[in-house]
């Protein structure tokens, strides 16, 4: 049966939800699930935005019978080729074979190496950057954001309703749990951890193409975001876009310390703890720390990108950095974390080798800090490695 939801007197979100997906893109967890958002457009000429993942085509075909009710659709346009939104389109091109597909060369080059599609030319609108469509009462403009997450990725505004429908842009993880405005649910205190893990794992690495974005963003006068998953924005939008500043400006959110250790036999946690319990007892709050052999890195990574100070503590292992330490290391790396301050702590019985890897690994980042000497332990913590640890917790304090 269709679920849509009605967003203004002729725009509806007919897209669904995954509660059973476990990971998204198949490494990230998602215990509350994913939306797959698509919006359909009932002007004098149908359009839809964007498809869905293929796990939600049942419904996705329910929603848009329902809301088109015997109209032919008029017009799809492609944001974004990745296939949790455009795994739909071979079957709605054979659905609707008059419709126009709305999209740039690059998505339309994507469009033949995704599927086999038997389309002429004429079934295509290409679109360069500021062209418009008008759909009767309605003008579409078209923005290209290249790399927000893929190259051909383009975001569509409706200069009639001020809508900026942003693709993955102002995306969050988690289903949409029966409100579709922000507004309506507890996003800061529900999502808004799930919004920073979702940017900053899926689009973090591209900061300077999000940051050319915001500032065509803010050229226009948007009064609704419309984003590919999560919920839909019509009120303090200021609050999400700030957030977006500081995430694709490599700012820190807080000025406090993120530990993340890996620990075979619990002795470099030991060492962890009892930085922490250090800092704590010199004021520092809010500190966070993770096993990084319990936790998804991507957890560790969005936290990352809030903390100002991260601190890694890990043993040696097989002669160099523990695996789901290096893992985690190579994950921050890939995604370009900037203008943090880093301490390290390595554990090795007989050759410790994986502090300098871990320093090694972390000098590809720009604007690094490294704060504090460096703390080895040997096997386990010995009363003059407590004052080794004491003296980097006022190293991090002081930095702070
Ligand atoms: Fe939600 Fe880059 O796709």
């Amino acid at each position: 049966m269709y679920n849509v939801k009605k967003i203004k007197e002729d725009l509806f979100w007919v897209g669904a939800n995954d509660r059973r997906i476990s990971l998204f893109e198949s490494v990230y967890p998602v215990p509350t699930g994913i939306s797959y958002n698509s919006y359909l457009l009932t002007d004098e000429k149908t359009v839809l935005l964007d498809t869905v993942d293929k796990s939600a085509s049942h419904q996705f075909f329910e929603n848009i019978e329902y809301v088109l009710s015997g109209r032919k659709l008029d017009y799809l346009v492609i944001n974004h080729m990745e296939p949790d939104h455009c795994a739909e389109i071979q079957t709605i091109t054979e659905k609707y074979p008059d419709l126009k597909i709305v999209c740039n060369a690059k998505t339309q080059a994507m469009i033949n190496q995704f599927f086999d599609v038997n389309l002429s030319e004429d079934n295509y609108i290409l679109v360069k950057e500021g062209d418009t469509l008008n759909t009767g009462k309605h003008t579409l403009s078209f923005v290209f954001a290249p790399m927000v997450h893929w190259p051909e990725v383009m975001v569509t505004y409706d200069i009639t309703d001020k809508i900026l429908f942003s693709a993955d842009a102002f995306g969050a993880f988690g289903a949409i749990d029966g409100n579709i405005f922000a507004d309506e649910v507890d996003f800061e205190g529900r999502y808004m951890d799930e919004a920073r893990r979702y940017y900053t794992n899926i689009v973090g690495k591209y900061g300077p193409q999000v940051q050319m974005l915001l500032k065509k963003a803010a050229g226009i006068e948007i009064e609704m975001i419309c984003p590919l998953h999560g919920y839909v924005w019509r009120k303090d939008l200021e609050k999400f876009i700030e957030k977006y500043q500081k995430w694709s400006t490599y700012t820190p959110e807080i000025s406090s310390v993120l530990i993340a250790y890996t620990s075979v036999y619990g002795d470099t946690q030991n060492a962890a703890e009892i930085l922490a319990g250090q800092l704590a007892e010199l004021g520092v709050k809010d500190i966070k720390m993770y096993d990084a052999s319990v936790t998804h890195p991507s957890y560790i990574v969005s936290d990352a990108f809030k903390y100002s100070h991260i601190v890694f503590a890990s043993t040696t292992y097989n002669n160099g950095i523990f695996v789901n330490m290096e893992n985690l290391l190579h994950d921050i790396v890939a995604h370009n974390l900037q203008n943090r301050k880093i301490a390290t702590i390595d554990n090795g019985s007989w050759a410790p080798t994986c502090g300098k890897a871990m320093q090694e690994l972390l000098a590809q980042l720009k604007n690094i800090e490294i704060v504090g000497q460096h703390v080895n332990i040997k096997s386990s913590v010995k009363q003059d490695k407590i004052t080794e640890l004491e003296e980097l917790a006022k190293a991090i304090k002081a930095s702070m």
